[in-house]
């Protein structure tokens, strides 16, 4: 079997909503400790829904497949449920990654869950801090 999906090829090879946004409403950046790479999402949000999103990653194949994917999944959706995006589910639907490298998708988990928080932050809404990623541990970006 191969190591990789197709989906996964696809999504390295032909990474969807690569990019930045100007003039964002929210943008998240993290970056993983146990590989250091960086993953930066950008958000355009018009009455609560994410009209647009692109993101910059710098990172392996699995982390650029996983932010591709994660754009795909979010992008029309409501803030609430882009908020509710695992990691589990952006590796589900690109028919699975290795296991050595699921935390790649966390990247991207954590990058847009940065940004919703940015464009509350942005906008004085307020919310549960808890619901967040604290992104400790991260010597790059301290993310
Ligand atoms: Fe760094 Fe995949 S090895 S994100």
């Amino acid at each position: 079997m191969a190591l990789y999906s197709d989906k996964v090829m696809d999504h390295f090879r032909n990474p969807r909503n690569v990019g930045v946004i100007e003039n964002p409403d929210g943008v998240g950046e993290v970056g993983n400790a146990k590989c250091g790479d960086i993953m930066k999402i950008y958000l355009k949000i018009e009455n609560d829904v994410i009209v647009d999103v692109k993101f910059e990653t710098f990172g392996c194949g699995s982390a650029i497949a996983s932010s591709s994917m994660a754009t795909e999944l979010i992008k029309g959706k409501p803030v609430s449920e882009a908020m509710k995006l695992t990691n589990k589910a952006v590796a589900e639907a690109l028919d699975g990654l290795p296991a050595h490298k699921l935390h790649c998708s966390v990247l991207a988990e954590e990058a847009i869950q940065k940004a919703v928080q940015d464009y509350y932050d942005r906008n004085g809404i307020a919310y549960d801090a808890a619901a967040f990623p604290k992104g400790e541990g991260c010597p790059f970006c301290h993310a």
